[in-house]
């Protein structure tokens, strides 16, 4: 039973992944598995996702709150298929809660599933005691949210697709740690969004049924993956910039390939979208680069030299709510600040 002694309850503290080459599509829907290997930055702890994970022999059901909000069956789906793989693995059949709260500044329409799932599959494993490798924590957040196997790590991560059928081989690594680069950053802009978006999971899914440019974008990403991480190595800020955006816009370009179209971006992303390019003609150099995820929302990397600069052009577009700073965030950890007690009561 839980109680003083608990290993039956942990906190994680976990930050979203930002992917500068991106994941879109998947070969397995049951088991997350992609049509190509992605690569990402971790965040920092600006944008922190805090979960708490309580299993019980007592309890009844699992049961979950985000943000202080009881969720329904349906909303617990993907975490109970955390839940259910953590379960195999300790060979115990106890239900399990969770609350999860993310600190993010006040920044409507911005919120994470990466750094959610990999919270939970953290904070999950910790309370069932079981000691698993990254790598076994990778493969258990992916099958939550995809992008979510990339948030166990910090640093620059890339997910590896693998090959294998069971998706074994399919989770994330590190390419390099979170000091390596200590200059660069990543601006985020918070953009007004209009209208609910299309979850990523039906999007990713009509583009790879219906277009076409997605068939040649897949070709790609191999070369583009490998340009990336050499990129990054090497701190080729322009060459790695240039290749960001690229890849940005080829994602975009196939989600308005697909038929119907999906459409994240609004008026504010496309007024970023060629503000960051008139300041890169202005400076007779790349030094800043954007790119979207499934939202309006902007990550605009450069380095902090160049930082000010760019806050304030991004600040005076129409639309952009607020910016954030972010470094390069060295990943998730436990903690002992708990949003629920030992017997599972929200606190
Ligand atoms: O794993 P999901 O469902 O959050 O999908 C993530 C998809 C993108 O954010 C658009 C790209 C990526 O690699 O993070």
């Amino acid at each position: 039973m839980p109680g003083k002694t608990a290993p039956y309850i942990a906190t994680c503290e976990c930050t979203p992944n930002n992917a500068l080459i991106k994941y879109w599509g998947k070969r397995d829907e049951k088991l997350f598995l992609p049509t190509n290997s992605s690569f990402s930055v971790c965040m920092d702890e600006q944008l922190v996702t805090r979960t708490t994970v309580v299993f019980s022999p007592e309890f009844k059901q699992d049961e979950g709150w985000l943000d202080g909000k009881n969720l329904s069956a349906d909303e617990m789906s993907s975490a109970t298929k955390i839940f259910n793989l953590l379960r195999a693995k300790a060979k115990k059949n106890w239900f399990g809660r969770f609350a999860s709260k993310n600190d993010f500044p006040t920044a409507a329409g911005f919120a994470s599933s990466a750094s959610g799932m990999a919270a939970l599959a953290i904070a999950g494993a910790a309370a069932l005691g079981l000691k698993l490798s990254l790598q076994e924590l990778s493969i258990i957040a992916r099958q939550g949210s995809g992008s979510a196997c990339r948030s166990v790590l910090g640093g620059f991560v890339e997910w590896r697709k693998g090959e294998k059928a069971d998706g074994s081989d399919s989770f994330a690594v590190q390419v390099a740690s979170p000091g390596y680069w200590p200059e660069l950053r990543c601006v985020i802009a918070i953009v007004a969004e209009e209208k609910k978006k299309v979850s990523s999971r039906s999007g990713m899914k009509q583009t790879i049924q219906t277009s076409s440019l997605f068939q040649q974008r897949l070709k790609q990403m191999p070369q583009k993956l490998e340009q990336a991480k050499q990129f990054v190595l090497s701190k080729n800020l322009p060459a790695l910039l240039e290749l960001v955006m690229r890849e940005s816009n080829s994602m975009h370009a196939c989600m308005l390939d697909t038929f119907p179209p999906v459409t994240y971006l609004n008026d504010s992303s496309r007024q970023v979208i060629s503000a960051i390019h008139q300041l890169n003609e202005a400076k007779g150099a790349v030094i800043a680069g954007y790119t979207f995820d499934a939202g309006p929302n902007a990550h605009v990397y450069t380095v902090e030299k160049h930082v000010a600069e760019v806050k304030k052009l991004l600040e005076g577009l129409d639309g952009v709510k607020k910016t954030i700073v972010s470094k390069v965030g060295a990943g998730p950890n436990l903690s002992s600040t708990h949003l629920l007690s030992e017997k599972g009561e929200l606190l």
